[in-house]
């Protein structure tokens, strides 16, 4: 089928049977990757990694869109099961990660979502608006006259994070611990490490596990403190039966990563993104009243979330396919996100285009992220502030390396270059 559309031929049962999630084309690029799904076996079993893999735009939304036949109870289930070496070591931390609100299922997910919902409304941001260009300008205030950075280094990690605990109300002490902590929890959830990775993996997210103990404890001893995690142990003291001891704990861990990681790495994707597309640089910097759905579209043509999790809880059909009841799914976003049935041109990276915005990143439906503002936002913050101070910046030549690993996605440094005698505010200060 594949030779009518001008492609190679390939045999959807070899390369169903030789997907892989953890190298190979999925790494390099899993849009690209899973096109020959697209167009042929949209719905596939896996075998090497156990899962049926989703690559339409049309089917993951309708799995979005039903969480009690296609349940979330497996977003954070360890994709790599755990040896029993490295079993033993979580439990000598009490390791208990459990239901959070992500993989919450119905009904406990809504009524807990809703008793937490207030702080996410767009009314209750504007206060972060001020902090992060704040913040964002005082790292660019740090290397405007090098002509030289690592973008993540220089603002993308630390901008995000400091973002992410304010927004928690979580105190800044450990940052630097915290980065050892995100990455260990996304191996461990979403990555292969080797059975002797797993054993240092298992350390550092038992510790991670111990330090969200502490931390809620200290915010417990603070019971006027502002900040959503504040809000969320008030209303364990108040509703304890919706918002439980093992929400909190679990909540605690898991939202530093949600809240943190997924924007550095999306704001990464977006500089690289455009960087590598001039004429849209250009025309963000001419025009910033572009930049909000420049943003949509990088989140749309390279997000940071490029596939996500659902188990069926009984037999289904999906896109003719029958699924047994149990069924694990691996629904990749980054696939529907460049599907053609509903994208025009849906491999071309057009910051014009009119339905960017119907991007599935942010997930969809009931459990659809609920972030998805304060993301937005500092995306768009970054932008409006890097191309107002640094329009000639440019990529510098490099190698990127990534997390290998089913989810999280974006690259671990990002070099750019200018040149200082050029910016703007010297000539124009
Ligand atoms: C859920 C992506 C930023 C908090 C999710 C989901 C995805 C996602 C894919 C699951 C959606 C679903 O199952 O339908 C992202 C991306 C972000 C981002 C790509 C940045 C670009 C944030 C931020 C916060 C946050 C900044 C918090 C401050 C949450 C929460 C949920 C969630 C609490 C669970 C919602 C529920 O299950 O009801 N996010 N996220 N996210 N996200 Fe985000």
């Amino acid at each position: 089928a594949g030779a009518e559309h001008g492609c190679p031929v390939t045999d959807p049962t070899a390369m169903a049977e030789a997907f892989d999630a953890f190298e190979g084309p999925y790494q390099l690029d899993p849009a690209e990757a899973l096109r020959w799904s697209r167009d042929q076996l949209p719905v596939f079993y896996a075998p090497k990694l156990g899962y049926w893999v989703v690559s339409r735009y049309d089917d993951i939304k309708a799995v979005f869109r039903d969480p009690i036949l296609f349940s979330p109870r497996n977003v954070l289930e360890k994709i790599t099961p755990a040896t029993s070496e490295a079993q033993e070591i979580l439990k000598g931390y009490d390791y208990a990660m459990a239901r959070t609100m992500v993989n919450e299922d119905e009904p406990a997910h809504m009524e807990r979502r809703r008793a937490l919902l207030d702080h996410f409304m767009p009314e209750n941001l504007e206060q972060q608006q001020d902090m992060i260009r704040r913040l964002t300008r005082e790292k660019i205030d740090a290397f405007i006259d090098s002509g030289r950075v690592d973008l993540i280094d220089g603002m993308l990690y630390e901008v995000p994070l400091l973002v992410a605990l304010h927004f928690l109300g979580v105190p800044e002490d450990e940052i630097a611990t915290l980065k050892t902590f995100s990455v260990a929890h996304s191996v461990n959830t979403w990555g292969k490490p080797s059975d002797q990775k797993q054993i240092e993996v298992a350390h550092d997210v038992g510790r991670f596990w111990q330090y969200a103990g502490e931390i809620i404890e200290k915010m417990r001893a603070e019971p006027e403190g502002t900040g959503w995690m504040h809000h969320t142990i008030r209303m364990n003291a108040e509703i304890p039966e919706v918002v439980t001891d093992s929400y909190v704990h679990s909540m605690m861990m898991a939202i530093i990563v949600a809240a943190h990681e997924t924007t550095s790495l999306a704001s990464a994707n977006m500089f690289k993104t455009l960087l590598t597309h001039p004429d849209a640089w250009n025309d963000i910097c001419a025009d910033p009243s572009l930049i909000p759905n420049a943003v949509e579209e990088c989140l749309r043509y390279a997000g940071s979330i490029v596939a996500w999790r659902r188990q069926t809880t009984a037999p289904t059909t999906l896109n003719d396919v029958d699924l047994p009841k149990g069924a694990k799914l691996l629904i990749v976003q980054a696939s529907g996100n460049q599907d053609e049935r509903h994208f025009e041109a849906a491999d071309t990276f057009d910051i014009y285009r009119d339905n960017a915005v119907d991007h599935l990143t942010f997930g969809y439906g009931a459990h659809q992220c609920m972030g998805k503002n304060i993301g937005r936002m500092e995306m768009r913050i970054f932008l409006e502030e890097v191309t107002r101070r640094l329009p000639h910046l440019r990529l510098s030549e490099q190698e990127f390396d990534y997390l290998p690993n089913t989810s999280f996605r974006g690259p671990d440094e990002l070099w750019v270059e200018w040149e200082p005698v050029q910016n703007p505010e010297r000539t124009n200060p």
